[in-house]
């Protein structure tokens, strides 16, 4: 018999890992967003309730990521009853830390579930994208890793373009989030239109690097392979106030490598261990305060596993 009530929750994803532009997503352990799917008589998406939105999010089905991702799994799958969807946002919007993936690939998983799992984790991507392309545009560095979990590299937007990189063993991070909101959009329209052969062979350089660095598990050398972007980060620094100084900042208490999480505004620290994240993150915090800057900080680890979900 097949469930009345699921439940599934979907994790932040750190999309870019710095110089992987579009290409590298890493599964972050928290924040995560939770999606409640109720079977209903009525064909076709409800949104019943979204929580820890502060009301900003589209309760129409069809402009919320996670409504059109069920959408799309209820055709996909030719159901003949609709869902009830209720969303609980834990995390921030606009951040950096793909809210609109997390919100879209849990309500895929869990309007699969509700009906037996007729779709297999793979099939779940194009459902996942679709929601996420209404937000924040057609790419796959968040949703790939929010929905297979850990690491992933991304060569286009088909399941068997994901491919599962190392996890290195002891990565912290700390993450800051000043309170100012970049949407996707506004980060990608600064993007320069065309690099420089120079700006190609030391990015290429830094992405070779950074695979490098998961699969020996070098820390340090992961931190500055990170760090090396020279085409994203150049164009996108004046949206993110306080950058320099954040970053050294974090050095200074023993973060290995500060980057730009996803568009932004949220900054991530890689770190050794759970006490040098939890210093990195309080001088972060402090840094932005004398900025005149609210930041909610956080120390996580890298998430495997991907999307779960369990019957209520
Ligand atoms: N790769 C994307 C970007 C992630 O940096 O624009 C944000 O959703």
């Amino acid at each position: 018999m097949t469930p009345r009530v699921v439940e599934a929750t979907a994790n932040a994803t750190l999309a870019n890992m710095g110089v992987g532009f579009d290409i590298l997503g890493m599964a972050l352990a928290e924040p995560f967003d939770t999606v409640r799917a109720e079977r209903i008589p009525e064909p076709g998406v409800q949104i019943a309730a979204i929580k820890g939105d502060e009301g900003k999010l589209s309760r129409d089905p069809t402009r919320n990521t996670a409504g059109i991702a069920a959408a799309y799994v209820l055709r996909q799958i030719g159901a003949a009853e609709g869902v009830s969807l209720s969303l609980q946002k834990g995390l921030p919007l606009a951040s950096g830390l793909g809210s609109s993936a997390a919100s879209a690939v849990a309500a895929a998983v869990a309007v699969n579930a509700l009906f037996g799992e007729p779709l297999s984790r793979p099939d779940l991507l194009a459902a996942s994208l679709e929601g996420e392309a209404a937000v924040s545009g057609r790419h796959a560095d968040n949703v790939a890793p929010a929905l297979f979990g850990g690491i992933t590299l991304v060569m286009g937007l088909t399941a068997d373009a994901i491919h599962a990189l190392p996890i290195p063993p002891n990565l912290h991070l700390a993450l800051a989030t000043p309170a100012i909101a970049v949407p996707t959009a506004e980060a990608r329209a600064v993007l320069p239109a065309n690099v420089s052969l120079k700006a190609m062979i030391s990015q290429t350089a830094h992405v070779a690097l950074l695979v490098r660095a998961l699969h020996s598990g070098d820390l340090a050398l992961l931190g500055a392979a990170m760090e090396g972007d020279g085409v994203i980060e150049p164009a996108r620094a004046h949206l993110m106030r306080g950058l320099p100084e954040v970053r050294a900042a974090a050095r200074a208490c023993g973060a290995l490598g500060t980057v730009i999480s996803g568009a932004g505004p949220t900054l991530c620290s890689v770190c050794e261990s759970a006490a040098v994240a939890e210093r990195v993150a309080v001088a972060m915090r402090a840094l932005y305060a004398e900025m005149g800057l609210a930041a909610s900080v956080r120390v996580t680890v890298p998430s495997v596993g991907g999307a779960a979900w369990r019957v209520v």
